[in-house]
C-alpha cells in the first residue's frame, strides 16, 4: 500500500438545533469568559444568530460580534478583524457564518495569539502558531471548512491565496443543520455543488489519494447528490438539510488531505475578478474540466458513476461508465437553474486570455489534477464555458 497520513479536527457534534445549546456546549470545555463570534453582517442582522447569542450569554460568556466578513474576505478584512478581536482580549474564537466567516475565524485565531505575520502565512505548512481555542459552526452546506486546514483570503485587488497548515484545523466543528433552512434555493445549489467538487476532486487527486479520503468522497456524494435538489426545492426539509451538511463535511475532511484540483483552479480567477460566488464559479467551469480530464480519470469516474448509482448496460466500459457520470453531474447542475455560461455573470470572450494567465497562478492546486493544465488548455476550457 502507498503510505499515507490523514489528519481531521479532534471532535465534531452533529446535532440539529445544537446553535440554541452552543454557551452550554462550549462551556463545557472552556473556563475562559471573553469570546469572539466571526460572522457576516447580513447573518448577524438578519436574526439567524439569535438563538446562539441568547445561549452564549445564558451560559456566562462575554461576545464581541465581528461581522464585517464579506465573501471572498480581503487580507485587509482579516487584519482589522483581527486587530479588534486582540484589543477584546478574545480567548475564545467562534466562527458561525459560511467559508468566508470560518475562514477568517481561523486566522483570527491564530493573529490574536501568535507574533507571525498573515503574509509569512500564505502557501503550505507556514503557520508557526500558537492559536486561541477555535470552534466552527457552518451555515452553508459548502466549502467544508470547518474541519479543513485551509484559509482562502484574497490578496491584492484580485488574487485567492491559500493558508495552508495543522495549525487551522479547528478544536471543534459543529453541524446544526438547522441554521441552512433559510440557505435560499440558489445559494444551495452553488454551495452544494462547492461540496460535491471537493468530493470529486480529492476522489481523483494526483497527488495524496488516499483510502480515507476515497472513503469520505464517495460517502459525502451519497449524501449530497440525491439531497441537493431536495434542498434546494423545499428548503425546509430537514433530512436533506442534514445530509447535505454531514456531507459538504465528510467532503472537506477529504480534500483537506487529498487537495482539490483545476475546477477551484479555474474557479478562483471568477472569484477573484467578477465576484462569482465560490460555489457558482466551481459550478461554471465544473463540465468542461470533467471532459478535459476524462481521459486520464477514466476509471476513477467509471468508479464515481457507480457510487453515485448511474445506470449503464451490463456490458458497459469504463469509458461509457466515466460519460455517465459526468453526464449525471451535468443534468444536476442544469436542474438547479444556477446560471450555466460564464457570459450570465459579466465575463466577455476578451477576459479569457487574463483568467487562464491567473489560473496559472494556482500551481498549489494545478499539481492535484489528473491532467496537466497548460495556460492553453485553461484558455480552452474558459472558452467552451463562455
Ligand atoms: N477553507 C476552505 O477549506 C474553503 C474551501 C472552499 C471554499 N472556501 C472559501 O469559502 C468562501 C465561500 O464560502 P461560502 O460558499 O460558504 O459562502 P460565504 O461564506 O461567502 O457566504 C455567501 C453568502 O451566503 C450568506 N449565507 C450564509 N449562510 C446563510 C444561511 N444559512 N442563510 C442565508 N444566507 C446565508 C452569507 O451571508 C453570504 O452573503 C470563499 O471565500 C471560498 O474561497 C474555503
Ligand atoms: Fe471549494
Amino acid at each position: 500500500m502507498t503510505a499515507f497520513s490523514f489528519a481531521t479536527v479532534p471532535s465534531l457534534i452533529v446535532d440539529y438545533g445544537s446553535a440554541r445549546r452552543v454557551g452550554e456546549l462550549l462551556r463545557e470545555r472552556y473556563r475562559a469568559t471573553r469570546l469572539v463570534l466571526v460572522t457576516d453582517r447580513f447573518l448577524n442582522e438578519s436574526g439567524l444568530l439569535r438563538p446562539a447569542l441568547q445561549s452564549l450569554a445564558n451560559a456566562g460568556w462575554q461576545v464581541n460580534v465581528i461581522d464585517d466578513v464579506v465573501a471572498d474576505p480581503p487580507d485587509h478584512v482579516v487584519l482589522d478583524a483581527a486587530a479588534r478581536a486582540r484589543a477584546s482580549g478574545a480567548e475564545v474564537v467562534l466562527g458561525l457564518g459560511g467559508g468566508s466567516s470560518m475562514d477568517v475565524a481561523k486566522l483570527i485565531a491564530v493573529l490574536c495569539a501568535s507574533s507571525q505575520s498573515l503574509d509569512a502565512m500564505y502557501g503550505v505548512g507556514k503557520v508557526e502558531g500558537p492559536r486561541l481555542p477555535l470552534v466552527l459552526m457552518p451555515t452553508t452546506a459548502g466549502t467544508g471548512s470547518e474541519v479543513t486546514a485551509i484559509s482562502i483570503v484574497t490578496t491584492g485587488a484580485t488574487t485567492k491565496s491559500g493558508v495552508v497548515s495543522p495549525v487551522l484545523y479547528a478544536d471543534l466543528a459543529i453541524l446544526d443543520a438547522e441554521l441552512t433552512l433559510g440557505l435560499p434555493a440558489q445559494a444551495t445549489a452553488a454551495t452544494g455543488i462547492d461540496a460535491m467538487v471537493h468530493a470529486i476532486e480529492a476522489y481523483t487527486s494526483a497527488r495524496l489519494k488516499n483510502p480515507l479520503s476515497d472513503m469520505l468522497s464517495k460517502e459525502a456524494l451519497r449524501l449530497l447528490y440525491p439531497n441537493l435538489l431536495r434542498a434546494c426545492r423545499d428548503g425546509g426539509n430537514r433530512q436533506a438539510r442534514e445530509a447535505m451538511l454531514l456531507g459538504a463535511t465528510l467532503a472537506g475532511q477529504a480534500f483537506s488531505n487529498a487537495p482539490v484540483a483545476a475546477v477551484h483552479a479555474l474557479a478562483y480567477p471568477l472569484g477573484g475578478h467578477f465576484h462569482v460566488p465560490h460555489g457558482l464559479s466551481n459550478a461554471l467551469v465544473l463540465m468542461h474540466v470533467l471532459r478535459f480530464n476524462a481521459p486520464h480519470a477514466s476509471s476513477r469516474y467509471a468508479e464515481l458513476a457507480e457510487t453515485l448509482g448511474c445506470e449503464f448496460a451490463a456490458q458497459a466500459g469504463t469509458d461509457e461508465k466515466a460519460y455517465a457520470f459526468i453526464d449525471a453531474m451535468e443534468a444536476l447542475v442544469v436542474a438547479t437553474g444556477i446560471p450555466r455560461t460564464l457570459r450570465e455573470v459579466g465575463v466577455a470572450a476578451a477576459d479569457l486570455p487574463m483568467l487562464a494567465g491567473d489560473a496559472m497562478k494556482q500551481q498549489r492546486l494545478l499539481v492535484n489534477n489528473p491532467r496537466e493544465m497548460t495556460e492553453q488548455s485553461a484558455l480552452d476550457i474558459y472558452r467552451a464555458a463562455l
